[in-house]
């Protein structure tokens, strides 16, 4: 690790804080609001000029400062807000950088709920969307109008494992004076989005940040004066929707957190190795660790390189009919199981088209490349990856894949 480059997993291997009682964790607050000592103080926080005063838990919680500051410097970022789930960090920046009658630009291959939200949702308050091709950097400034507020995407995208480069959307978004929002669920460490120019960086922490499946989370990083207009209690986005998060899971996702660097470099080394021995038995992987991805060159150079290449494959198993066989029956030899979500100590997949990007039509997902037989593998922290790997071949040979791709 170089001595002055910044470094996302020594900023989590700095964070302190000490329990009320010397705890060696911080203690939990248990407590939706909080007393004041005397009025003019209670006054002074409702207009946000009293530092380390605590209002009402919706607002902020001391359990969930705690876990926003520690995000915040994790994404390099002045400041944070964890929400109750990714989507309730997604929705209120949406709703706080666009209103009625202004218009976004996004990335078509994102999250099916973000999708959703964006496509299905947010047109009843006149906000209009043009879906581009995020890697073609071209299209994303030809799409943006006198209106546009923002630009949205997945560093990683969902389910398809493009790219975005952020450091050329964070150019177009500064020329035409709008902001760059960028989901990094699928890469904590790996990116750091801020760095390359992003504006605003969320995360669905269900995903790898607390990386057990046992909650939902999300947090928002940005600028203090964003995280302040959010929480703002006249018109701010998170105060007023309420996606607030649970001080105890709040606890807990904070202690997980600092694990976060040696399950990534896990998940990583893991998924490597898996992709390129099915790569090379002739199975045709998506993996931006492997030469043959077709942005590996422009993920290498934005990586912060002691994480590798994430914990997401996808291959085609050509038809539905193989994936559905493929995949129950890597849940009956435990490799994992089949559901929904990522970033788990246990490898989890599924077959994102008729699953977790159902919300995308059938013509969209055609366009994308999201085919009926694509699956999505999240890979775990198998120790004995070997093994792993020799159930997922012997599976493929016994459905017939390499048969059918060989004929
Ligand atoms: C990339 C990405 N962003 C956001 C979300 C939404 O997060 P949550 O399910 O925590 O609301 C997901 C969920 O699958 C996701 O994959």
């Amino acid at each position: 690790m170089s001595k002055n480059k910044f470094n996302p997993a020594k900023s989590i291997q700095d964070i302190q804080y000490f329990g009320e009682f010397g705890g060696v964790n911080p203690s939990i607050s248990d407590s939706a609001t909080y007393t004041f000592m005397r009025a003019k103080s209670m006054l002074d926080t409702f207009e946000g000029n009293a530092e380390g005063c605590y209002l009402y838990s919706r607002h902020t919680s001391p359990s969930n400062h705690y876990l926003s500051m520690a995000l915040a410097q994790m994404e390099n970022m002045e400041s944070a807000n964890v929400a109750g789930s990714g989507m309730g960090a997604i929705t209120p920046v949406i709703l706080q950088l666009a209103g009625a009658g202004e218009h976004i630009v996004s990335s078509r291959t994102i999250y099916g709920g973000t999708y959703a939200f964006l496509k299905n949702y947010i047109p009843k308050f006149n906000i209009k969307t043009s879906f581009v091709d995020i890697t073609n950097l071209k299209k994303v400034e030809e799409a943006i109008q006198p209106n546009t507020k923002l630009i949205y995407c997945e560093t990683l995208s969902n389910p398809l494992l493009e790219l975005a480069d952020i450091e050329g959307l964070s150019k177009i978004a500064k020329k035409h004076n709008i902001k760059l929002v960028v989901d990094n669920t699928f890469t904590p460490l790996i990116f750091t989005p801020a760095n390359l120019g992003a504006d605003v960086v969320i995360h669905s922490l269900t995903k790898f940040i607390n990386g057990m499946n046992d909650t939902v989370g999300g947090v928002i990083c940005a600028s203090n004066d964003f995280i302040n207009e959010l929480k703002s209690v006249n018109d701010g986005s998170s105060m007023l929707l309420g996606p607030v998060m649970d001080s105890l899971r709040s606890a807990q996702i904070l202690k997980n957190l600092r694990t976060l660097p040696i399950r990534m470099i896990k998940h990583s080394q893991n998924t490597q190795y898996l992709a390129e021995r099915l790569e090379a038995d002739g199975v045709k992987i998506k993996y931006p660790g492997l030469k043959s991805h077709p942005q590996h060159k422009l993920f290498t150079k934005m990586m912060n390189p002691e994480f590798g290449y994430g914990g997401m494959i996808t291959f085609d198993l050509l038809t539905g009919k193989m994936a559905t066989e493929f995949m129950e029956k890597l849940q009956e030899r435990n490799v994992g199981y089949l559901a929904v979500s990522l970033g788990f100590y246990k490898t989890l997949f599924n077959a994102p088209g008729k699953g977790t990007s159902s919300e995308v039509p059938e013509e969209e997902q055609e366009k994308m490349g999201l085919s009926e037989g694509l699956i999505r593998m999240s890979i775990g922290l198998d120790y004995d990856i070997e093994s792993t790997y020799q159930i997922m071949k012997q599976t493929l040979k016994e459905i017939g894949y390499f048969n059918k791709i060989t004929a």
